[in-house]
């Protein structure tokens, strides 16, 4: 085959239009010849719709991009050169349920961090090491890209525990540069930010436009009330002593740890009867208006709502990492990879989210030195937890899961981790096969 393959595991999510948006954009610089997008049973009519959805965006571009959809991962990933991981185990159903469990307890429900975090953790990273083995047999030297979450701990769990090629990949740090762009009134591309930490817990430490330091400026205009968030997180403002303080733009999901009470009272609004919903609820009603506008035959190209989403730019990040790495660009992204060095006090072997330079080898984080005390231990004690998740999921040990529940920032005792692991283990029971007649 002249041409690269991509295959895309939970190619049925309604997010693969804006992918292929982004394959297609960029044609040019990276020939996609095959686009196989696989999925499980349970997904075979949305894998369906998004498929022939995918194929009428690439007549229209006029791309030569063959488009596959398969319900057998491996013939999707068999010679592949690059695999995008962007799965959710369980669905928004699941989801749902990560967001609601811990609120009973007082305690933030979120996807990614806290025991939402850790629930999805349990579930996904099983599957995406079994997504690992089936690389490793028939695709040894493909790149994968994650964007399971919660990305970092299945990035970590992905090199910790298989020998394949793995990026973690998120749309934060793009988002990040992105607003710092719209606030600043410049263009995207004379933006560039220092990041570090870990994935959704990673801090702008300088910005600059046009290689001047214009860190305080931002954090002025944040501290006046300018939104920084995404459409995922609750635009709460930020404190301008805090911000000062800190010296560092943080992202939006820094408001989990910094405006823990604010943000657990929001939810729980949103949550109770008459309100909202929880995001996932919410997202369920976005989705299925999405998916009525792939139905469209009509339709050709990624329509405005898919902007509602939390993903804004995904597409973006992967597609421009994918092309560095194939055309050795060498060029800077913010990416999860091994720390090796580069956050100062930091396991060298622990996943972190850094600015690395990235070409055909992959990606060298570049050194960050020493991060501020406060924020250092914040990362410390988030790193923590995700190693002990990533060996439970792995092992199916209950006690592991519990030191690792307990060991989570937003989990306040000992005992409500004890209460929420047995709920967790109890309402994801048949996704959690290693943990089988433990809850
Ligand atoms: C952000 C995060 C992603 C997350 C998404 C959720 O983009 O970086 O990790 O998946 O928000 O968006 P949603 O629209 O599903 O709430």
């Amino acid at each position: 085959m002249t041409g690269l393959k991509v295959a895309v595991i939970g190619g049925g999510s309604s997010y693969t239009p804006e992918l292929v948006d982004g394959l297609l954009r960029r044609g040019g610089e990276l020939p996609v010849a095959e686009l196989w997008l696989a999925d499980i049973p349970a997904g075979e009519e949305k894998l369906a719709v998004v498929g022939a959805f995918a194929r009428r965006m690439a007549r229209k571009a006029g791309a030569a991009m063959a488009v596959y959809t398969t319900l057998d991962r491996r013939e999707a990933l068999a010679g592949a050169h690059f695999v995008v991981t962007q799965l959710r185990v369980g669905g928004l159903a699941a989801r749902v349920r990560d967001e609601r469990l811990p609120l009973k307890y007082g305690v933030l429900g979120q996807e990614t961090v806290g025991p939402g975090g850790f629930a999805n953790a349990l579930r996904t990273i099983p599957v995406i090491l079994g997504i690992c083995r089936d690389i490793a047999a028939l695709c040894p030297d493909a790149w994968l890209i994650n964007f399971a979450n919660p990305a970092g701990l299945v990035t970590e769990a992905a090199l910790r525990h298989s020998a394949v090629k793995c990026l973690g990949l998120c749309n934060v740090p793009i988002n990040m540069v992105m607003t710092a762009a719209k606030l600043l009134g410049a263009d995207p591309a004379d933006i560039a930010i220092d990041f570090a930490g870990l994935n959704h817990l990673v801090w702008g430490r300088a910005v600059r436009l046009k290689g001047r330091d214009v860190t305080a400026l931002l954090l002025e205009k944040l501290a006046d009330g300018a939104a920084l968030t995404m459409n995922n997180i609750p635009d709460l403002k930020w404190d301008g002593a805090f911000l000062k303080q800190l010296g560092m733009v943080p992202s939006p999901y820094h408001r989990y740890y910094y405006m823990t009470d604010r943000l657990l009272a929001e939810e729980q609004a949103a949550a109770a009867p008459g309100g909202p919903g929880t995001r996932a609820e919410q997202v369920q009603a976005v989705e299925e208006a999405l998916f009525t506008r792939y139905r469209d035959e009509n339709l050709a190209e990624k329509p405005p709502e898919l902007a509602k989403r939390g993903g804004a730019y995904y597409s973006e990040a992967a597609v421009s990492l994918i092309g560095a790495i194939h055309n050795d660009r060498q060029e800077i992204h913010t990416v999860n990879t091994r720390n090796n060095g580069a956050i100062a006090g930091l396991d060298a072997a622990a996943v972190v989210e850094v600015n690395c330079r990235v070409g055909k080898g992959g990606a060298v984080p570049l050194p960050v030195g020493d991060l501020p005390a406060a924020a250092l231990g914040l990362v410390r004690r988030v790193k923590a937890y995700e190693l002990l998740t990533v060996e439970a999921a792995v092992s199916g040990d209950r006690a592991l899961a519990l030191d690792a529940l307990a060991a989570n920032p937003l989990v306040p005792s000992r005992d409500i981790a004890a209460a929420l692991l047995a709920d967790v283990l109890a309402a994801n029971r048949e996704y959690l096969p290693r943990f089988a007649g433990q809850s």
